[in-house]
C-alpha cells in the first residue's frame, strides 16, 4: 500500500467521535499519533476489547500492529498515563507498542493545582477548563522552564530544573493563591519514579516518523478537541492552551506539511460544547435537554453536561477552511432519528445585518442564529450500513451539511459501535 498521512480534527468544540473513528481507521494503520494536549481528552471507543474512554494513549492502540506514540506536541501526566496503561492491559489490550516522545512535556502535580486555582481567579474569563492542569504545563513550557519526558532520565538535569520551576510556582501557590508549597525532594522522587517505569517507552520520534514515512506506512494523526478551542483560531479566551488543527498536527507530530494527503474533520449531526465560550446555537430549552439526554452529551473527561445545540455551518465550514480539510465524517446522525424538523444554522444576524463569517468571539457571544429547517426522517438509522440504507430525509440532511460546510463526506456515524460507522 502506497504512504498515506491522515490527519484526523474537531470542526466543532470537541467530542464530536473522533476517538470512534480514529479507532475504525486505525485497524489498517501502522502509526497513529497524538500531536496535542494531554489528559482533558476523552475518546471514547466502542470495540470487542470494551467500552474506554481514552484521555493520552491514541485510539490505534486496540491493533496491536499499530505503533502509538504521545507527539512532541503533547503534555502527559505520567502516573495518569500509567493508570491509563493498567487499565487497558486488564482489558487484554496490548500496551507494549505505546511510547512518548522524548520531547514532550510532564503535566506535574502543581500544573492541575495552578489549573484549578487560575481558572477560577479569571472571573468573566474563567475557561471551564478540564482541571487537568494543561494550560499551566504549557505555560511553563513556552516559559522554557517545563520539564520534559527526556529529563525523567536524568537525575541531576531534574534536580537543577525543579529547583527552578518550583521556586517560582511555589512562590505563586502561596502568596497570590494561599495554597500549600509542593516538596521539591517528594517531586523529584516522583518524578524518578516515573522515569523508571516508563524508560523502554520515552523514545526520539523522528528516526521512527521517517522510517514510516520512507517505507510506505499509513499514520493517522488524532487530534483532540477542536478549531474552535485552538489558542490561535478558536473562541479565545475560552480555548485550550495548544493547536488542535492540521497545521498544529505537523509541528506537533514532527510530519513535514507536504506528507499530509487527507485531512478529515469530524461533525457531530449538531452542536455541543464542554466549558464556556460563544454558541450561538445553543439550546437552553427542552429541546436541549431531549437531545443532551438522546445523545447521552455528558463529558468524557469531567462528566460535566455537555452544552447542546444546532449544527452550525458558519462554524464548521470556518473550521474546514482552516484545517484544509479533504473529507468530513457526520457523527451521531442517529441520534436526530425521532425529530419532525431539524434545524440548521446557516448565517447570523448581528445588530440587525446577516452575517456568514465567522466573527470575532466577542461578536460571536451575541450573534442570533438563522435557521434552515430540514425535514426529519422519523425513523431508526442505527442498522443502517451503506449510505442507500439512509432514509431519503438523512440522505438529504448530509448532502445539505456538505454543501453548506462545502467539505465531501467521508463517513456518517449512526452509533457508537465500531461497525456504526458508514464509509462513503
Ligand atoms: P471525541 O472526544 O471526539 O472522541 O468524542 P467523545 O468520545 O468525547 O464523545 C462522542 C460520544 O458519542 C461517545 O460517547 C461515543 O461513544 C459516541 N458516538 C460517537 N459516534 C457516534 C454515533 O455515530 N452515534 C452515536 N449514537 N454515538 C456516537
Ligand atoms: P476531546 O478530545 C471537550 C475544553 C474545556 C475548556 C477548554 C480548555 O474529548 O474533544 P483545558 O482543560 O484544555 O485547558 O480546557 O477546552 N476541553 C474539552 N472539551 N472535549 C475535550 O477533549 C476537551 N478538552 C478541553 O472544557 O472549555
Ligand atoms: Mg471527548
Amino acid at each position: 500500500m502506497a504512504r498515506s498521512v491522515t490527519v484526523v480534527v474537531g470542526t466543532q468544540w470537541g467530542d464530536e467521535g473522533k476517538g470512534k473513528l480514529v479507532d475504525l481507521l486505525s485497524t489498517e494503520t501502522d502509526l497513529c499519533m497524538r500531536f496535542q494536549g494531554g489528559g482533558n481528552a476523552g475518546h471514547t471507543v466502542i470495540n470487542n476489547y470494551g467500552d474506554f474512554k481514552l484521555h493520552l494513549v491514541p485510539c490505534g492502540i486496540f491493533n496491536p500492529d499499530c505503533m502509538c506514540i504521545m507527539g512532541t506536541g503533547t503534555v502527559v501526566d505520567p502516573q495518569d498515563l500509567l493508570s491509563e496503561l493498567a487499565n487497558l492491559k486488564q482489558h487484554s489490550v496490548a500496551i507494549d507498542n505505546l511510547f512518548v516522545s522524548d520531547r514532550a512535556h510532564v503535566v506535574m502535580p502543581y500544573h492541575k493545582l495552578l489549573d484549578k486555582v487560575e481558572d477560577d481567579a479569571r472571573g468573566v474569563y474563567r475557561v471551564g477548563t478540564t482541571g487537568r492542569g494543561i494550560g499551566p504545563a504549557y505555560t511553563d513550557k513556552v516559559a522554557r522552564i517545563g520539564i520534559r519526558f527526556h529529563d525523567l532520565l536524568h537525575e541531576s538535569v531534574l534536580r537543577d530544573k525543579l529547583t527552578v520551576v518550583l521556586r517560582h510556582h511555589n512562590a505563586l501557590l502561596t502568596h497570590i493563591y494561599n495554597q500549600p508549597p509542593f516538596d521539591e525532594a517528594q517531586i523529584l522522587a516522583d518524578c524518578l519514579s516515573w522515569g523508571e517505569q516508563l524508560k523502554t517507552r520515552i523514545v526520539d520520534t523522528v528516526p521512527i516518523v521517517r522510517s514510516a514515512l520512507h517505507s510506505d506506512k499509513t499514520i493517522i494523526l488524532e487530534g483532540q478537541l477542536s478549531a474552535m478551542k485552538d489558542l490561535d483560531w478558536g473562541s479565545y479566551p475560552f480555548v485550550t492552551s495548544s493547536s488542535p488543527t492540521a497545521a498544529g498536527a505537523a509541528v506537533g507530530s514532527g510530519i513535514p506539511p507536504r506528507d499530509i494527503d487527507r485531512i478529515i474533520g469530524v461533525a457531530k449531526a449538531y452542536s455541543t460544547q464542554v466549558g464556556t465560550g460563544p454558541m450561538p446555537t445553543e439550546l437552553q430549552d427542552a429541546m436541549g435537554d431531549h437531545l443532551r439526554q438522546l445523545g447521552g452529551e455528558y463529558g468524557a473527561t469531567t462528566g460535566r453536561p455537555r452544552r447542546v445545540g444546532w449544527f452550525d455551518t458558519i462554524v464548521t465550514r470556518y473550521v474546514a477552511e482552516i484545517n484544509g480539510c479533504t473529507d468530513i465524517s457526520i457523527t451521531k446522525l442517529d441520534i436526530l432519528d425521532t425529530l419532525e424538523e431539524i434545524p440548521v444554522c446557516t448565517a447570523y444576524r448581528y445588530q440587525g445585518e446577516l452575517i456568514t463569517e465567522l466573527p470575532d468571539p466577542v461578536l460571536h457571544d451575541k450573534c442570533e442564529p438563522i435557521y434552515e429547517i430540514l425535514p426529519g426522517w422519523q425513523q431508526s438509522t442505527r442498522e443502517a450500513r451503506s449510505l442507500q440504507d439512509l432514509p431519503r430525509n438523512a440522505r438529504a440532511y448530509l448532502e445539505r451539511l456538505a454543501e453548506l460546510v462545502q467539505v465531501p463526506i467521508h463517513s456518517v456515524g449512526v452509533g457508537p459501535e465500531r461497525n456504526q460507522t458508514l464509509i462513503i
